[in-house]
């Protein structure tokens, strides 16, 4: 039985919500396995829409194990307010359908509060993070003073981690000019929240294991996009943590081996949130339309996102840092109408052709897009189901994209709904 891994390609909002959807239909057990509440995912389920930032995309549909894994930091206070959300919506969550590694770092109120902290300095250090504390937990993580999930459940433990976190908090908070954290309060709230917490611990690790052995199918749902990897992605302006495909064996506790498809998600232009560079971004009419016609704006904080042509240099590089055995593209609709369709299929610097993205920042700030243009299509692909449905030159784009990046299509999704789905190859295929 296949394992299949879905990350995205890009700076995020690939669309991956749709497709994990489709996917975890299909799977026995859905993980998350980095990131926080940072990410946004949207579902729309016979109408009826779905929002969810932490938990894994399955936990809406009734029969799969959804799991947290210790990749991903967690918000406890947000945890109980997502659950309660979808209570409401009447989605059943039980410690037999949802399950959160027992290693998981926790997000405090302390790290919400240094992430925005450091946003709103005037200097060079804002990243223009969802300011979800994202960052400094996995400080804390590397740092070796998280509060986990586990010390929710011994007060003893819980005080003497608290304190490991205080001595360093402390210090930097006076740096910030914030108060010193109120230790009493902080153990207060962990105390009451524990219990929310605790319902849904387990041993993932060995969990996912005895799953993967039974034949079971597991869909490991990733967040963000791998651009915005802390060791790949457009460093410093990234997540604090790895979003490419390896991270879902180490943010779960299962072999690499186990995993038998990489699928990336890859929409049909570019976009990003945030600071940081972006060769091809449009600060044109075009990039308007893009924004305009894909309803770019972020799930999370309601921020425009920035707009560009499709960058076949950048999706290359990280389908070959996932490992990415197949993309599902999504959003080529957004396309229809152009007269023209450029895509940037190298970089100049200094002069030279450049098939990569340079890690030195001054390199990429001076990357110039080369692009190719392509002649665009007057005809509306949205709701296409086949290859048939498709005009001439909307498949000659898929084609060349395909060829530029070195990696097949999939799966084509051509609106928001799952039918309209075009299926290449299936990912969880024996
Ligand atoms: P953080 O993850 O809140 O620390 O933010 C770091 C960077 O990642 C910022 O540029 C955010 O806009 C970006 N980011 C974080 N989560 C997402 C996401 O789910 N989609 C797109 N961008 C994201």
């Amino acid at each position: 039985m296949a394992n299949v891994v879905v990350v995205g390609a890009q700076w995020g909002d690939e669309g991956k919500g749709k497709i994990v959807d489709w996917l975890s239909e299909r799977a026995d057990v859905i993980a998350r396995f980095q990131g926080g509440h940072n990410a946004g995912h949207t579902l729309v389920i016979d109408g009826e829409v779905f929002k969810l930032s932490l938990l894994p995309s399955g936990i809406v549909r009734g029969g799969k194990l959804s799991v947290i894994g210790n990749g991903v930091v967690l918000d406890p206070w947000h945890l109980q307010k997502e659950i309660a959300g979808l209570r409401g919506q009447g989605v059943t969550i039980t410690p037999e359908t949802l399950m959160i590694a027992e290693n998981t770092p926790l997000i405090l109120p302390i790290h919400g509060e240094l992430d925005r902290a450091r946003e709103e300095q005037t200097s060079v250090a804002k990243i223009g993070t969802t300011g979800r504390g994202i960052g400094p937990a996995y400080e804390d993580k590397v740092g070796r003073r998280s509060v986990r999930v586990a010390d929710l459940a011994d007060d003893a433990t819980l005080e003497l981690r608290v304190d490991r976190a205080l001595v360093h908090h402390d210090a930097l908070r006076r740096g910030l000019g914030l108060e010193p954290v109120d230790r009493e309060r902080l153990l207060a709230d962990l105390r009451a929240i524990a219990p929310s917490v605790l319902e849904y611990a387990a041993p993932v690790w060995k969990v996912l294991n005895e799953k993967r052995r039974a034949g079971k199918r597991i869909l490991f749902e990733g967040a963000q996009g791998a651009l915005l990897d802390i060791d790949f992605g457009t460093y410093p302006f990234v997540t604090s943590s790895n979003v490419i495909a390896g991270q879902a064996a180490t943010g779960t506790g299962i072999g690499p081996g186990s995993i038998d498809f990489v699928l990336g998600i890859v929409k049909a232009y570019t976009t990003r949130v945030g600071e940081g560079p972006f060769p091809a971004e449009l600060n044109d009419a075009d990039g308007q339309r893009l924004g305009e016609r894909g309803h770019e704006f972020g799930t999370v904080t309601g921020r425009k996102r920035r707009c560009g042509w499709f960058d076949a240099v950048l999706v290359r590089q990280t389908c070959a840092t996932s490992g990415v055995n197949g993309i599902s593209f999504t959003k080529l609709d957004v396309l229809d109408g152009f007269e023209t369709l450029k895509i940037c299929v190298a970089y100049e610097l200094d002069g030279k052709r450049l098939d990569y993205l340079p890690t030195a920042a001054d390199q990429q700030a001076r990357c110039t897009p080369i692009y190719e243009e392509m002649p665009g299509w007057s005809e509306s692909t949205e709701g296409a189901r086949s290859w048939a449905d498709l005009p001439a030159e909307a498949i000659k784009y898929v084609r060349r994209v395909e060829e530029l990046i070195e990696c097949p299509v999939a799966l084509l999704s051509t609106s928001p709904e799952r039918e309209d789905t075009i299926l290449v190859t299936d990912p969880f295929a024996d």
